[in-house]
């Protein structure tokens, strides 16, 4: 007679400066192109939620995610390869998801590359259900015309983003300062709220439509924003402002990089 014994579950906690070196070991071994140490150091010292897999043989997986502003961003999740396959991916996905929902957030960002058939696989599961079903919803309206393209229920709306070599705290302070923002945008602004190197809540020159504007470490010297306009009238609006963005930030980044 044989039996199957079932791997222990191992232990989901949070991550810790001690535990990067384990970390970086998994990373590299489950990425063709792994993030460095210095990106997990900032991760852990601008307060994104890091937990760690730990087994009796040590950490076999992590999961990142930073929260701000309604919205969580799922930064990282890797599964060491010998333990893939076994539901850690998806159990660290879950945990993450809970968490984001008791801090208030609504949305998902979940960047995945639909060539990494793993993560598009997991994030496609787990995207119907829940709360960001919406952005799933979106994609299956828009496929049979029955949303235009940007189309959300409360208007239209688009993203841009950009990755720039620049720390975080210059970033945040080229759109937070009046005098620094005013050398890449003329556009008189109203910031309703911010949290310092993480977001700004703007209501835009024409008084209605509506910013959120997030940024992200992105490792030693490089940060990125990402511009959510929102509120817009129509698809034509909202196509304008996308290129608008687009222009924008190719300007800022010519004046944070010069
Ligand atoms: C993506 C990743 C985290 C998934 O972790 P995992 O622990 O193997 O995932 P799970 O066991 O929880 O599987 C979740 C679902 O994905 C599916 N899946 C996992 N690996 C897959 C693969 N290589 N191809 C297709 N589907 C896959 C599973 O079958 C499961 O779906 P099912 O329940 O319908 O069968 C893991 O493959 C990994 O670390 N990859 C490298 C890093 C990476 O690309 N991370 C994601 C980008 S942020």
């Amino acid at each position: 007679m044989s039996a199957v014994v079932a791997a222990p579950q191992p232990l989901l906690r949070p991550m810790t400066g001690h535990d990067l070196t384990a970390v970086l070991k998994v990373e590299s071994m489950a990425y063709d192109f792994p993030w460095t140490l210095p990106i997990f150091r900032d991760c852990l010292r601008v307060g994104c939620h890091c937990y760690v897999y730990e087994s009796p043989q040590g950490i076999i997986g992590h999961g990142i995610m930073s929260v701000a502003v309604g919205e969580c961003h799922i930064l990282n999740i890797c599964v060491h390869p010998d333990h893939q396959r076994r539901g850690l991916g998806e159990g660290m996905v879950l945990f993450l998801l809970d968490l984001a929902r008791q801090k208030k957030a609504r949305i998902a960002l979940l960047e995945v590359r639909v060539s990494n058939a793993a993560a598009y696989h997991l994030y496609t599961k787990l995207g119907c259900p829940g709360w960001w079903s919406e952005m799933v919803a979106v994609g299956y309206e828009q496929a049979r015309g029955l949303r235009e393209k940007y189309q959300r229920p409360e208007g239209y709306s688009i993203s841009k983003s950009k990755v720039l070599a620049a720390p975080l705290g210059r970033l945040f302070g080229a759109w937070q300062d009046a005098r620094t923002r005013a050398r890449w945008l003329k556009e008189p602004i109203t910031i309703r709220k911010a949290t310092r190197n993480k977001s700004l809540r703007i209501t835009w020159a024409d008084g209605k439509t509506s910013l959120e504007v997030l940024f992200y470490p992105k490792g030693p010297g490089k940060s990125q924003v990402v511009v959510q306009h929102s509120k817009l009238a129509d698809a034509r609006a909202a196509e304008r402002m996308k290129q608008y963005w687009g222009g924008k930030l190719e300007g800022l980044k010519g004046i944070l990089e010069r």
